[in-house]
């Protein structure tokens, strides 16, 4: 790992067992492509989790299988750092201090947030999740991360942290580094299945919009065959007018490595039907061998073990240099005998 490449850092949530393709086409599959070319941090973000109410053993097994995820989709712990957010206790820490830097108003501004409690109603929502991009942008800042590699649903949380580091590097000298977000413009939104017009997305999708990597890859692929369209015949990317067909080329582009351009040649003349039955192939062939990888790695609890305990290691020694240097600019008083 060079030491003068850029540093990228990025998250996910282990809440629901499966990521879905969203997760991978967004964000993950990025990941994999910057641990080339970057000083790469990837973690699995349980503290955000807890954020809604957890069964704990849930929790743990949905934290090894969101790790075990991550190595099947590319991850290679010789070439980046992959750990569990919790076992980095510095996150807390520097969250805590931003926490105090932060103003109420510009935290109530946060549209997820704002979204989820009105869903939810004012006293099943908690003050964690109110925090929640403020623990992200600790997450963020005590890497010094130069970029993000996120969908277009976490721009807001990257704002506020820009926001935060210049805040805190004005009051306090410099110390932060502004991260930029890093986000593909092709697939920052991979939408619903059923419903083009929402994000596909873990709380919001009902079962036949949401292809969870996980699950049995034929009822995958059945998903794909039955996404909603429209009543027109060709296949032309146009999210106003044709948000499913767009979609499902957005989805093809990315798994089969090609463009939409490409695609759009590909299937002149053609109708609905083969697009949809391809693509369904294309995702039984990448989804099959990632769903076996990632048992592997959950049937050998040593080895994801180890990993995770070097990556939790390698993160901590940035955390924590961080963290005391944070600790001594807003004048906390150093422990000595
Ligand atoms: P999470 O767990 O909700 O999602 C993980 C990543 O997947 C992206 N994503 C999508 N991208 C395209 N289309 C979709 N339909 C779609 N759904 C999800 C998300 O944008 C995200 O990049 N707050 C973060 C986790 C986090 C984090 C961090 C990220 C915590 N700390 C620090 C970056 C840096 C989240 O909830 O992701």
């Amino acid at each position: 790992m060079a030491l003068d490449r850029p540093r990228v850092l990025s998250g996910i949530q282990p809440t629901s067992g499966s990521f879905h393709l969203g997760n991978y086409l967004g964000a993950v599959r990025q990941w994999v492509a910057q641990q080339e070319t970057h000083d790469a941090f990837y973690m699995v973000v349980d503290l955000h989790a807890l954020t809604v109410v957890q069964d704990a053993e849930a929790l743990r097994a949905n934290a090894r299988i969101a790790a075990a995820q991550l190595l099947a989709a590319g991850l290679d712990p010789e070439r980046c750092t992959v750990f569990i957010q919790s076992h980095v206790p510095e996150h807390a820490q520097l969250a805590w201090v931003l926490n105090c830097l932060t103003g109420f108003g510009e935290a109530s501004r946060m549209t997820q947030f704002k979204d989820k409690s009105v869903k939810q109603g004012a006293d099943r929502t908690t003050v964690g999740l109110f925090t929640y991009p403020v623990l992200m942008a600790a997450d963020i800042l005590l890497y010094r991360s130069d970029a993000v590699p996120v969908g277009g649903d976490q721009r807001q949380h990257l704002e506020l942290t820009r926001v935060l580091a210049e805040r805190f590097n004005a009051r306090y000298g410099e110390t932060f580094t502004v991260p930029d977000a890093f986000i593909v413009p092709e697939t920052a939104r991979i939408t619903d299945l059923q419903d083009p017009s929402v994000k596909m997305s873990k709380s919001a999708s009902t079962p036949k919009g949401i292809v969870n990597l996980l699950d049995e890859p034929r009822s995958s692929a059945k998903k794909i065959r039955s996404a909603v369209t429209d009543t027109d015949t060709v296949i032309r990317y146009d999210e106003e007018k044709k948000p499913g067909i767009s979609n499902l080329l957005t989805i093809y582009a990315s798994l089969a490595d090609t463009t939409v351009a490409e695609l759009e040649q590909r299937y002149e003349g053609k109708g609905y039907g083969a697009l949809k039955t391809d693509l369904a192939d294309v995702l039984l062939d990448w989804v099959t061998p990632f769903r076996d990888r990632t048992r592997e790695y959950l049937d050998d609890p040593g080895t994801l073990n180890s990993i995770l305990a070097q990556g939790a290691e390698k993160a901590r020694a940035v955390a924590a240099e961080t963290l005391a240097l944070v600790y001594e600019r807003v004048g906390f008083l150093t422990a000595k005998h």
